[in-house]
């Protein structure tokens, strides 16, 4: 493992999700050079077993790690909660950020709101995630809603078609007409299905991910480890997917105005 502040910051996803993080990376640092690996082939993630989403993980991390990159921004709140405490304890040097549902906003939002967490099954009931809704638990009401169909309608590339839609109004429909107070997308793919998810529940609803606080997160530990690139510059996206078919899609969707 060769790096240096000159070296890329990968981003990795189960599929195109993860470029709703490095929108946000890249907003924040334009100069750095990013590798973006979406692995659609074996998309979706979310509805795996936790070792199938570990091994898938840990071998892209792995490879890029070899290729030089300097950070992985795990973008993918399902492969954080498989892989990166094991990555992290394999590789306690390295910098990995990884996604969680952004659940402390949320609740702080208001006097005990009523939130719903949209997520991948794996997401939902993993440890990780229990554990994360019981700091938060006195502060507010969360319900759990598994969208495991939404993300095969986003990596298709199409956004907000009448599929999507039909199959958004039939999960959220309990929640519709401001029945929350806010909902956390705790899945990097449904940003892009923000609008629709909102239509349906309504205009007083907040919406909460976590895509810039990683980013954010992510400078702070390259400035740390003296590793944010100082050259001024416009850097370099190379979109690399296991489904070749994916790669125009990616870059269409890095510049979707949504
Ligand atoms: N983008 C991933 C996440 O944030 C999951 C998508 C999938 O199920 O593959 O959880």
């Amino acid at each position: 493992m060769k790096y240096n502040y000159q070296s890329p910051i990968a981003v990795v996803d189960s599929g195109v999700g993860g470029i709703t993080v490095l929108r946000k990376l890249y907003r924040l640092m334009p100069n750095e050079d990013y590798i973006y690996f979406g692995d659609s082939a074996n998309a979706p993630y979310g509805v795996k077993t936790k070792e199938e989403i570990k091994n898938l993980t840990v071998k892209a991390c792995e490879s890029l790690m070899e290729r030089g990159a300097k950070a992985i921004v795990i973008a993918c709140n399902t492969a954080t909660s498989a892989a990166a405490e094991y990555l992290r304890e394999k590789y306690p040097d390295f910098i990995f950020i990884g996604l969680e549902p952004a659940l402390k906003p949320a609740a702080l939002s208001s006097e005990k709101p009523r939130v719903l967490v949209l997520a991948t099954p794996l997401t939902l009931k993993e440890e990780k995630f229990d554990r994360l809704m019981a700091r938060f638990e006195g502060k507010a009401e969360f319900i759990k809603l598994p969208a495991p169909e939404l993300v095969k309608f986003i990596e298709s590339g199409n956004l907000d078609t009448s599929e999507e839609i039909a199959y958004l109004e039939e999960i959220l429909a309990p929640y519709a007409g401001n029945k929350v107070d806010a909902v956390v997308l705790g899945c990097t793919h449904f940003p892009f299905a923000e609008r629709s998810i909102l239509k349906i529940l309504g205009d007083k609803v907040l919406v909460f991910e976590g895509s810039k606080g990683a980013a954010e997160h992510c400078r702070h530990c390259l400035e740390i480890k003296g590793l944010r690139c100082v050259l001024d510059r416009e850097g370099d996206i190379s979109f690399e997917n296991s489904d070749e078919n994916k790669i125009e899609i990616s870059k269409k969707m890095f510049y979707y105005k949504g």
